[in-house]
């Protein structure tokens, strides 16, 4: 028999871990694994907050059933539709008839054609509520966090919010559910990597869903991915990380991401690197965009200020691998970004030309001017370098 676990009176976690899946979303590394979250409210009637993927389904049935002790199964709230979350509903449904699904009418629409369940559904409105008895509950509709039907799901008896994937991680929970029991800080990068990758290209949808729910006082966040957030500064820290990111506000520090197929143009970095570092910058990184997955790229460039990109020429055009990593930087709509590049030839020049029109794409300030290297370094390329990385520093410093 698989027990739940009890957070507090009335409440349960009913979620699972995936420590199996190469790729979330078929995309994003998880060498952490990844949890899919889902609770239950036991009061006068059930509530079920979302449910698992399919893969976890029988685990999570098992659970559910203990928990519900011979109760009956009222609702399921749905907060979101992804299949990480949505991929048990059917046998769920089977398992349990009557109950009554409840989501926005975009929910409906997904419930409806992804499951082919149209009986049973509440469709809610914006700031409705439904009591469960001692609990009550409020929908905020959050659309694009970050599909259109999101939305969260806020207890007034305990002041819990059911956040969706805001507030979320990667990686598993490993014996500890709630902040109390784990310690936050091994999480905090995953949640960047989470926001940045899956929800990235989303700040101003989550800049409103901040605000929407900026009055609310929250004991508890119960997101669908990683620990539940109880702790009050904990509280405060991961929405400030949300506030921040979906600002696309970063720290002092250069990402600077490159291709190198024998290592000509990494020199070009490298250089660029130590003279950052020579005028103080201590946060400096460097991805090699063949050899690093796009996922931490991207993570890191959400996560400062500077971003340099450096290109090889190959078949006249960008290096693939930057080629495909400045397509998934332009995708997230990046803003307020210091923007430096770099690129080699052997024969004839394209690599510089395709940053400068991915440049011009963004609203990026550009910083200094761009090095041009044939074939390997020269002493005035080595100049061209560090000038470059001198004028990115001058710049962060500015700011200090
Ligand atoms: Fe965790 Fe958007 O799914």
């Amino acid at each position: 028999m698989l027990k739940p676990i009890q957070i507090k009176e009335d409440l349960y976690y009913i979620g699972v871990n995936d420590r199996t899946k190469a790729l979330f979303e078929n995309l994003w590394p998880l060498p952490k694994g990844v949890s899919y979250n889902s609770y239950l409210i036991v009061d006068q009637k059930t509530a079920l907050f979302d449910t698992v993927d399919i893969c976890y389904s029988d685990i999570f049935l098992q659970k559910l059933e203990t928990a519900l002790d011979g109760k009956e199964l009222n609702y399921l709230v749905i907060n979101h539709m992804e299949p990480d979350h949505s991929g048990s509903l059917r046998l769920l449904k089977t398992k349990y008839p009557n109950i009554q699904i409840v989501g926005n009418k975009r929910t409906a629409d997904m419930v409806s054609g992804f499951y082919g369940i149209t009986d049973g559904v509440l469709v809610i409105e914006d700031g409705e509520q439904l009591s469960l008895g001692k609990h009550n509950l409020v929908f905020y509709l959050t659309p694009m966090v970050h599909w259109p039907e999101t939305m969260m799901t806020y207890e007034t008896t305990e002041k819990m919010i059911f956040s969706g994937d805001a507030f979320g991680t990667f990686g598993t929970l490993d014996g500890g559910i709630t902040d109390k029991q784990l310690h936050p800080e091994r999480y905090y990068d995953e949640m960047v990597r989470y926001y940045s990758n899956v929800v990235g290209k989303f700040g101003s949808p989550v800049q409103k869903a901040l605000q929407k729910l900026g009055h609310l006082e929250i004991n508890y966040i119960c997101s669908t991915h990683g620990p539940i957030w109880t702790i009050p500064e904990q509280i405060s820290k991961v929405i400030s990380i949300y506030d921040k990111l979906s600002k696309y506000e970063g720290d002092e520090g250069v990402v600077i991401a490159y291709g190198s197929m024998y290592g000509n143009t990494e020199q070009m970095a490298e250089t660029i690197a130590l003279e950052l570092a020579q005028q103080g910058i201590k946060e400096i990184i460097l991805h090699n965009t063949s050899k690093r997955s796009h996922s931490y790229i991207i993570r890191d460039i959400f996560k400062y200020k500077g971003l340099i990109i450096g290109s090889p020429t190959y078949n006249n055009k960008l290096f693939p691998e930057v080629a495909t990593l400045l397509a998934k930087i332009e995708e997230r709509d990046m803003k307020n970004r210091y923007f430096s590049y770099f690129g080699s030839y052997t024969w004839a020049g394209a690599a510089i030309k395709r940053i400068a029109q991915f440049a011009e794409s963004t609203n990026f300030e550009i910083i200094g001017t761009p090095v041009e290297m044939k074939q390997s370094m020269s002493l005035e390329t080595y100049d061209a370098c560090i000038a470059l990385g001198k004028t990115m520093a001058d710049r962060l410093i500015q700011d200090r």
